[in-house]
């Protein structure tokens, strides 16, 4: 089998077998009704009368304008709407990429967004450091800099890794790339479920030359509307960019557009129903590795999306993968999955996925497989009182502070 994306490849073939899927980065989805319910006036009418002719090329006006307003500064005119993130990166890499120039990728990083460069031009990995926390060597960057570096491409918060940029680091890296004239393209997708205390600005409204990627597929739970976008300042960029876009999808499902206006609006309530969530999976998830100090080694991560634990049993990380599959119905990826020839990455972790769903029942399956069970399955319930989202919009609000607050909103979950 082809193995360019792997990733797609194991969820696939591990599919038949799963019977509870923490393979996912992305939040709980909500039904089209319960969406719609959070639509104000302006939403309702325009989904009441929406015809269904071919959309504006760049997104409709309303929709980029909103978009906007997650940039300091930006207008409707600085966004580009687009077919999920996915789409958004590969137009940006046709915008700005040809065959003599030279990329600079952070690995790991989702694998079609690898492909989208290294297909293009030759291309140098640059990898996030295990033993610094999953952090960004500058000095290496720097020195894989060439007279035809055209862009630097990075994923923050990184996937699988959870790895994010401080303010500072950003702001050095946005100073080296302003000194060569480098592109800055950040894949922003995992920012609305990064913890408050590790959120810098989008690289787009800090660099003259910053791309962001988002979409509301991962922190909204939304990856079935496929709307995303690319946000910068360059005007020309946005043009060439418009142009690729022209020959995939050419416009936004009408549909999408005024579910993804609503979703955006309603992005705190959402988001605050999505973080209780990933917060009551994550104690679970940590509370179950600490009894099995042979077989992992736990990660706290500061992603509302995804933990990363390693795997410290002898078969390796993505045998147990394919075990617990086949023996539990359980679908964790290895992170054998993002491995990449630019690069080594470590293949001893497992990425499970916190957002979607209570994931006691997965974690009573593995522990079939692992050994004589040792948990208590009345430890193993959600804690009570994750609201479906219209029950009471101020209360989930409220509760959405109180999270806010921590210094590290999922790691703060961890036991002393
Ligand atoms: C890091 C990353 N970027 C982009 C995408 C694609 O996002 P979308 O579904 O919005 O196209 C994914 C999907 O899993 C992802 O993990």
């Amino acid at each position: 089998m082809d193995d360019s994306f792997a990733l797609g490849n194991f969820i696939a073939r591990a599919m038949p077998w799963t019977r509870h899927d923490l393979s996912s980065s992305e939040s709980a989805s909500i039904p089209l009704l319960e969406l719609l319910a959070l639509a104000d006036s302006e939403d309702s009418a325009r989904w009441q009368h929406l015809e269904l002719g071919y959309a504006a090329p760049r997104g409709a006006d309303w929709l980029r304008e909103t978009i906007a307003q997650g940039y300091p500064g930006f207008g409707p005119d600085d966004v580009l709407a687009c077919a999920g993130a996915q789409e958004a990166l590969t137009c940006v890499m046709q915008a700005l990429l040809h065959p003599d120039d030279h990329a600079i990728l952070v690995v790991p990083i989702y694998q079609p967004s690898e492909l989208a460069v290294t297909r293009r031009c030759s291309t140098t990995g640059i990898p996030l450091l295990s033993r610094d926390g999953w952090g960004l060597d500058i000095d290496q960057i720097t020195a894989a800099i060439r007279p035809e570096t055209r862009l630097i491409m990075t994923n923050f918060p990184n996937s699988p890794t959870g790895a994010t940029l401080d303010a500072e680091a950003q702001a050095v890296l946005v100073a080296l790339c302003r000194r060569h004239g480098i592109w800055l393209v950040n894949d922003e997708v995992y920012r609305l479920t990064a913890a408050p205390t590790h959120l810098v600005p989008p690289i787009a409204s800090v660099y003259e030359r910053g791309v962001s990627v988002d979409a509301v597929s991962k922190g909204l739970g939304l990856p079935g509307l496929r709307v995303g976008w690319i946000a910068c300042r360059d005007q020309e960029f946005l043009a060439q960019a418009l142009l690729a876009k022209s020959m995939l999808s050419s416009c936004l499902a009408g549909p999408s557009e005024v579910l993804a206006r609503v979703a955006l609006r309603a992005a705190p309530r959402l988001l605050a129903r999505n973080r209780m969530v990933a917060h009551a999976n994550n104690a679970l998830l940590l509370d179950f590795l600490d009894r099995y100090p042979d077989s992992f080694e736990p990660h706290v991560p500061c992603n509302a999306a995804f933990a990363l634990p390693r795997y410290l049993g002898p078969e390796g990380a993505e045998a147990f993968a394919i075990r617990l599959a086949k023996n539990a119905g359980v679908l964790v990826l290895p992170s054998s999955l993002w491995a990449t020839p630019l690069a080594r990455f470590s293949p001893d972790h497992l990425r499970f996925g916190l957002g979607r769903g209570n994931i006691a029942e997965a974690l009573l399956a593995i522990e079939q497989v692992i050994s004589t069970p040792k948990y208590n399955s009345r430890q193993m319930s959600l804690p009570a009182g994750v609201p479906p989202i219209r029950d009471d919009p101020s209360g989930v609000n409220g509760r959405m502070r109180a999270v806010s607050t921590s210094p590290c909103a999922i790691a703060s979950d961890r036991k002393a």
